[in-house]
């Protein structure tokens, strides 16, 4: 390489007219304007534009004349203004241009899969099977600058707020209670696996246990799930963990961090503090445990309104103990009947007995209200004026809108109610506009629910959760009512993290394991070196952890946590660039002790 960088192509301005200046970096264009030729040079800041007249330099324009999009060059020039009607005002540099004196071809590119300019349009395997092209794009060298400047901020607010930075190991034990594990033969032991961590959790108690206090790591997680545009089965997570506080001190401390480091990344202002919900409120009002509050409209709670009806639809599930719940859409009233019988199918799906819904507006068979609003619906002969004002009252209800209602089991009529909510927000574009961050807290979480799978108790965030202490004489007679001092934040409906308090007394982390039918001997083998630190002076402790590939993505408003991580999975947990995961040879696997029980064909 004879010619060094001396300048960034994104950097120059006017106030470089007249300096000597060696850049660096790829020929984004090339264009021959009789005779004389444009070229933009590009590195990770921008774009510079080359001028080469052959009249002045006849030897490099002989030379650069060939070059092509993509091949790595490098040239020394002088920068000088650009003439008045060549002036760009949407490019950064564009006041300047370069008059290149020398130049060197660094590297050439053969005809590329897919051109730079176009890469966003192109399919996504091809994209990942070229991902280093991929990633020459503009919007991704965006991406993975914003994620840095706000792993950055994240780092400098945790180390000012007193938190070491700890690494914890990756070849680990398998614990169970969570997703599948990624496991590591182990070829010293033959038959034994280490287990990839689904997350630091236990090591990050034991860091408190140990007496650090402030923990943090920008740590590596893995978790064999099924995969979505929020879920990578490699992530990362800005984990945290505090001794000696509780609750508030926790969600403060998080709150502060990702203001300030999302302030930094994307400017985004988070109001101060963040306003929270509980569990149980969040799953009546919104029918989800991370409600997306960008759609305005709310769940609506009728059953008090129709104790006494004498429709059997919606008196039988209220007489059973269940509830009335209801949804207005904004411009449901235009839903065709074919559209509210498929909807009708898919609740039943979901687990309702039925949907019931009301046209509001137009022609409808009955007149409600002072305002006499129509309403058409299949049940309106079965209710009542006063049943059906309560429903446009409780809804607020108006022409041209629907309101769906499901009569059921509290959670069936939340999780029925909170999928129509975000179905009505796509149909009918009731979010808010793109780069509105809405962000809360959604706190005491149920400590178990039921897996009727299992025929047990599963931890809902896991089992080192502190439950209540409000609560605590519910454990053993009614352990669903158990709230756990758990807290998660939610953006734009994604949990973007989720903590907890955690049982720091051996005791009363027998207890849990116990209500989680998790027996004294299971606990000992697999938890034993917990319970065991446990009993040598535990700090009371809790902590957090947020997922950072999540946090990017907002900032950046990309659609998935692809965009944010330089190397993602495809959605078969594949690498089509490297191959990953490959077939090892026979000699591999008889080192460790193993032999593969793949079909034929595919190992
Ligand atoms: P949890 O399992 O809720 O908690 O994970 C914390 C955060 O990590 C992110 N996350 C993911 N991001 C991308 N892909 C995935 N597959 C994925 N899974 C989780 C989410 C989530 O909010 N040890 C506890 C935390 C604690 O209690 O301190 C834990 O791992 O943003």
């Amino acid at each position: 390489m004879r010619l060094e960088r001396s300048a960034w192509c994104g950097d120059l301005r006017s106030a470089d007219a007249g300096s000597e200046v060696t850049l660096c970096g790829w020929v984004d264009s090339a264009r021959d304007h009789g005779g004389l030729l444009f070229i933009d040079l590009r590195d990770r800041t921008g774009l510079a534009q080359l001028v080469i007249d052959p009249l002045r330099s006849g030897a490099l324009w002989e030379q650069a004349k060939d070059w092509r999009v993509e091949w790595t060059v490098g040239v020394r020039g002088s920068v000088r203004l650009r003439q008045e009607q060549s002036r760009n005002p949407k490019l950064p540099t564009g006041e300047v241009e370069i008059e290149p004196v020398d130049a060197e071809v660094y590297g050439r590119a053969r005809p590329l899969p897919f051109g730079i300019d176009v890469g966003g349009e192109v399919e996504e395997s091809i994209r990942l099977r070229y991902r280093y092209l991929d990633l020459r794009r503009p919007v991704l060298q965006g991406n993975l600058r914003l994620r840095h400047v706000l792993t950055k901020a994240v780092r400098d607010h945790l180390d000012a707020a007193g938190f070491y930075e700890i690494e914890t190991p990756t070849l680990t034990r398998s614990t169970p209670e969570g997703a599948r594990d990624y496991l590591v033969p182990a070829r010293t032991a033959p038959g034994h696996f280490y287990a990839l961590p689904q997350s630091p959790q236990l090591y990050k108690q034991l860091l408190m246990v140990a007496g650090f206090e402030r923990y943090f790591q920008i740590a590596r997680c893995w978790r064999d799930e099924d995969l979505r545009a929020d879920r990578q089965p490699e992530f990362t997570q800005i984990d945290i963990e505090m001794s000696f506080v509780g609750p508030e001190q926790v969600m403060t401390l998080a709150e502060d961090m990702v203001r300030h480091a999302c302030g930094k990344a994307a400017r985004v202002v988070l109001p101060d503090p963040l306003p929270r919900l509980t569990y149980a409120e969040a799953m009546a009002r919104f029918g989800s445990d991370k409600p997306d509050l960008r759609i305005g409209v709310e769940i609506a709670d009728l059953t008090a309104a129709f104790l006494s009806t004498e429709f059997k639809g919606f008196g039988g599930a209220i007489g059973s103990g269940g509830v009335l719940r209801a949804l207005r859409v904004p411009g449901g009233a235009a839903l065709a009947r074919r559209e509210l019988d498929a909807l009708t199918v898919e609740a039943r799906q979901r687990g309702a007995g039925g949907l019931a819904w009301f046209l509001l507006g137009g022609e409808g068979e009955r007149r409600v209200g002072a305002a006499g609003v129509a309403v058409r619906s299949p049940i309106a002969k079965f209710l009542s004026d006063g049943e059906l004002e309560a429903l446009l009252g409780a809804t607020a209800g108006r022409p041209g809108d629907a309101v769906l209602a499901v009569a059921d089991r509290r959670d069936v009529a939340a999780a029925v109610l909170g999928w129509l909510r975000l179905w009505a927000a796509d149909r009918f574009g009731l979010r808010e506009s793109e780069g509105v961050w809405r962000a809360l807290w959604v706190t005491d979480f149920p400590l178990l629910q039921w897996d009727p799978d299992q025929g047990r108790f599963v931890a809902v965030h896991h089992p080192f959760t502190a439950p209540r202490a409000e609560d605590l004489a519910l454990l053993e007679t009614e352990p669903a009512a158990v709230r756990a001092q758990a807290y998660d934040m939610v953006v734009n409906g994604t949990e973007v993290g989720g903590g907890s308090i955690r049982i720091h007394d051996r005791a009363m982390q027998a207890r849990v394991f116990a209500a989680l039918g998790i027996s004294d001997a299971d606990a000992a083998d697999k938890f034993g070196f917990l319970l065991e630190a446990l009993s040598f002076g535990a700090p009371p402790h809790g902590g957090i952890a947020f997922g950072l590939d999540r946090l990017a993505m907002m900032c950046a408003g990309a659609d998935t946590i692809r965009d944010v991580i330089a190397f993602p999975k495809n959605a078969r947990a594949g690498d089509p660039m490297t191959g990953a995961p490959s077939v090892v040879s026979p000699g591999q696997l008889r080192d460790l002790f193993i032999r593969s029980l793949a079909p034929s064909g595919q190992a």
